[in-house]
């Protein structure tokens, strides 16, 4: 049975009420017909998320590359699972980077320029990675542009600081999550970002 939006309605409560007791009216203000949810057209929520990944480029990034005669590709075995943790870092003269541009390793996860270094963090549900995060962290972490969402804790740096992610709606971002939860967990520590060997004089 449906109810239009706005219609009032007044039911009689009768479980737990004694027979002495006249029963008391309670009153619904908003009865609403149920509707499927919104997912920005698709099936269900994480499959929006899976889309909104896809054209958001957070591939780019979080998914390790693999080198091919026709340039880098995703490496779908780790997708999602940011830097390789047991990969050294860039061998590349940080000083001269640091100071005249920016530098990318052949992975695409891990970047070097005036802010030191920063890799690419796991996004896939592993403890390694978003596992024991809540969706409000998540949208926290995005919006404010703080590691692992928690508030205090610090700036993300670039290239992350830079995306328009943070634009995106809340409804959004609870999307990505739900796709971050489906995705085939990696276990694979996010690496801390290092400082500019610039600064350390
Ligand atoms: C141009 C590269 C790049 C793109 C594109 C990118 N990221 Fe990132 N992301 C990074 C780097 C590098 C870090 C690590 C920053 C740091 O440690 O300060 C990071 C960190 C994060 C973090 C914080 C993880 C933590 O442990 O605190 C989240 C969440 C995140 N990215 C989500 C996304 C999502 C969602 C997208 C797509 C909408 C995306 N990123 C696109 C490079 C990128």
């Amino acid at each position: 049975m449906l109810f239009n939006t706005g219609m009032v309605l007044t039911f009689f409560c009768c479980t737990g009420c004694s027979n002495d007791k006249p029963a008391e009216p309670v009153t619904a203000t908003t009865v609403a017909a149920v509707e499927k949810p919104d997912f920005g057209g698709y099936e269900t929520q994480a499959q929006w998320g899976e889309h909104l990944v896809t054209i958001a480029g957070c591939n780019d990034c979080h998914t390790p590359k693999k080198m091919t005669p026709m340039g880098p590709v995703d490496d779908s075995s780790l997708l999602l699972s940011g830097h390789p943790e047991k990969m050294p870092p860039p061998d590349v003269d940080r000083k001269q980077m640091e100071s005249k541009g920016l530098v990318v390793t052949a992975t695409f996860t891990s970047w070097v320029g005036p802010w030191g270094i920063s890799y690419a963090a796991n996004l896939t549900p592993d403890q390694s990675g978003t596992g024991t995060w809540t969706e409000d962290q998540f949208v926290y972490a995005i919006k404010n542009m703080v590691s692992k969402g928690l508030p205090g804790s610090r700036p993300l740096m670039p290239p992350m600081s830079m995306m328009p992610v943070k634009h995106m709606k809340d409804a959004e971002l609870r999307a990505i999550f739900a796709y971050l939860k489906t995705v085939k967990p990696v276990s694979n520590h996010s690496i801390q970002p290092a400082a500019p060997v610039l600064a350390s004089k």
